[in-house]
Order: structure tokens, then sequence, then C-alpha cells
């Protein structure tokens, strides 16, 4: 029989603005929570590197004020690794809305660490092709493949 695989994903997470305070104790839970820190930087954006990263919103109402935001501070990037990488860590961070996940997710990162309905402390990549260019986007000569870890089998 075949043995069973674990598929170690990798993600991006990054500890916006609002939250570099507490950059430590986020990367404290991630390790906690299972992932290990595999890259990690420090990096003021430029409002360009900030619409670039966010280019999906373009044209929507929050995007101005959205790369304003995430322009106006230093960000630490992480690129953090386990299985089920990509939707642990959107779980853990929990809804966009700060103010939603207060009161649905009592528990989640984004109701403990948010400030408002747009400044949600942390980010979380939503999916494996955004993972792989969000990765990029931070840090360019990743290889971001999922490794496949073969269980060991019993005796
Ligand atoms: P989105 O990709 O929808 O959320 P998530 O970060 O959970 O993947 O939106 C990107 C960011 O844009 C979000 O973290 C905060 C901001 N934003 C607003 O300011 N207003 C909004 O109505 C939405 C949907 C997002
Ligand atoms: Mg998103």
């Amino acid at each position: 029989m075949e043995a069973p695989h674990i598929y170690v994903e990798q993600t991006l997470a990054i500890v916006k603005p609002d939250c570099i305070h507490k950059a430590e104790e986020i990367e404290d839970i991630i390790l906690r929570s299972g992932f290990a820190v595999l890259k990690k930087r420090r990096v003021h954006l430029t409002p360009e590197q900030a619409s670039d990263f966010y280019a999906e919103h373009y044209g929507k109402l929050f995007f101005p004020s959205l790369v304003a935001y995430m322009s106006s501070g230093p960000v630490v990037a992480l690129v953090i690794s386990r299985d089920r990488a990509i939707s642990y860590w959107r779980e853990l961070i929990g809804p966009t809305n700060t103010y939603k996940a207060r009161q649905t997710h009592p528990d989640c990162l984004r109701s403990l660490y948010g400030t408002d309905d747009q400044r949600n402390a942390l980010h979380g990549s939503d999916g494996f092709s955004s993972s792989q260019r969000e990765i990029r986007f931070f840090f360019p000569d990743s290889i971001v493949e999922p490794i496949a870890v073969g269980q060991a089998a019993k005796d």
C-alpha cells in the first residue's frame, strides 16, 4: 500500500504597518502554530510597490487608502511553511474586516491585532497561485513548490 503523503506548502504572511510593533510576538505565534519561518524581511514599501502587490484590487474604492496604509511604514514579510500552510494561516488570521472578525471569530489574529475595517494587521495569501506570486514579490529568487513528504510506514 502506498504511504500517505503530507504536502508541505509555503505561504506569504505580512505583518502590516499597524502591527509592526508586535512583529516578534506574531512570529512566536507562527512558530507555536507549527510553521517553520523560511524567510523574513523587513521592508518599507513605496506606494508603487504597494500598488503592484495589491494590483488585483486596482480601481476599487478602497484602493488608494489601502496603498497609503501599506506604504505608511515598514512591514515584515515572512515565508512560512507547514502542511496546509495556505488555508491554515488564513484560518488563523480570520476575516478581512477587523470589526466583523471581532464579532464572528473573536480569537483570530485580526480580531486581536487589527485596528479598523482596513488596517487589519496581517496578510495571508489566498491560494496556491497567489502564494507563488506573493512570495516571489518579496523574495524574487524563491522556488515555491509544495513538497510531498511520505510518512514512514509502520514496520
Ligand atoms: P482582500 O484581498 O479582499 O482581503 P484579504 O486581505 O483578507 O485577502 O483585500 C485586501 C486588503 O484590502 C484587505 O486586507 C484590507 C483592504 N480592504 C479594504 O480596505 N476594504 C475592503 O472593503 C476590502 C474588501 C479590503
Ligand atoms: Mg486577498
